[in-house]
């Protein structure tokens, strides 16, 4: 069975502003910095008017100059239908991230725990239908998986786990799915066979390994701009497509998804 009701269309949304310390985000992966925190907040600003025009109901939560990456709340926590999980993130100075992310969903979803030694980011998480993919990354940990095993089968999910290169952060870093039963994934990243064959899998080109990482509310996907060749591979598919400008938050190793808690 299929469930649609994850895909953003109707969805909320919890953000968090860019913190006036962005240029000490962690940076490791796809991220060249130094970063602009001007252009950021501007980019930032961008994202956010994008989900508000596409019927987001967006809730923004205000920035913590201690915390450099705590724009990234998509790592805090996930969310399975009206329950959440909140992680215990793989990065040490990202841990105290989720408090403002407890106190915001408390009295919105049934919160559950992930406690040490399990760590777990959401960016390796990625729901497709009633499956989980999650990958194992440098930031989530065997124990994060079987919390997450134990959070999603209570509501009947399967979590298959995807090992990710070494040179890639989350498996959000190099997958994402527009819309159900659907997979946008970067060429020669991970091996296809890991996920289930009733998918369909769209593959785009390696060098636009960026452009795997999007957000579809409805037949409208939210994409980095500057990847041509995935846009025409991606407006073939039918998709509406609303290209933003992330130069800065890429330069900080962050995505479109890492940007949004949806609920
Ligand atoms: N800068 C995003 C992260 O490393 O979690």
């Amino acid at each position: 069975m299929i469930i649609l009701s994850y895909y953003y269309e109707n969805k909320r949304a919890i953000v968090r502003g860019i913190p006036n310390t962005f240029n000490s985000a962690i940076s490791k992966y796809m991220g060249s910095g130094p970063i602009d925190v001007a252009t950021a907040k501007v980019q930032h600003i961008s994202y956010v008017e994008k989900l508000k025009s596409l019927k987001v109901e967006v809730l923004k939560l205000m920035p913590d100059d201690n915390y450099p990456d705590c724009c990234f709340v998509e790592d805090q926590v996930v969310v399975l239908d009206d329950r959440a999980l909140i992680t215990n993130a793989g990065a040490q100075s990202r841990k105290g991230e989720k408090d403002v992310i407890i106190n915001t969903l408390s009295e919105k979803l049934a919160l559950e725990f992930m406690e040490s030694p399990a760590e777990l980011d959401g960016g390796d998480v990625l729901r497709v239908g009633d499956i989980v993919y999650v990958g194992s990354s440098t930031r989530t940990n065997i124990h994060g998986i079987n919390a997450l095993k134990d959070f999603a089968n209570k509501s009947n999910i399967t979590v298959k786990t995807i090992p990710i290169p070494t040179d890639s952060l989350h498996l959000k870093s190099i997958c994402s799915s527009p819309c159900p039963d659907t997979l946008i994934v970067a060429k020669d990243t991970l091996s296809l066979d890991l996920f289930d064959s009733s998918h369909k899998l769209l593959q785009i080109p390696k060098e636009d390994i960026y452009a795997a990482n999007t957000i579809g509310i409805g037949r409208n996907l939210i994409i980095p701009d500057e990847y041509p060749n995935t846009h025409k591979i991606l407006e073939d598919e039918g998709f509406i497509l609303h290209k933003l400008s992330m130069s800065q938050i890429r330069n900080a190793d962050g995505s479109l998804t890492c940007l949004s808690v949806f609920y």
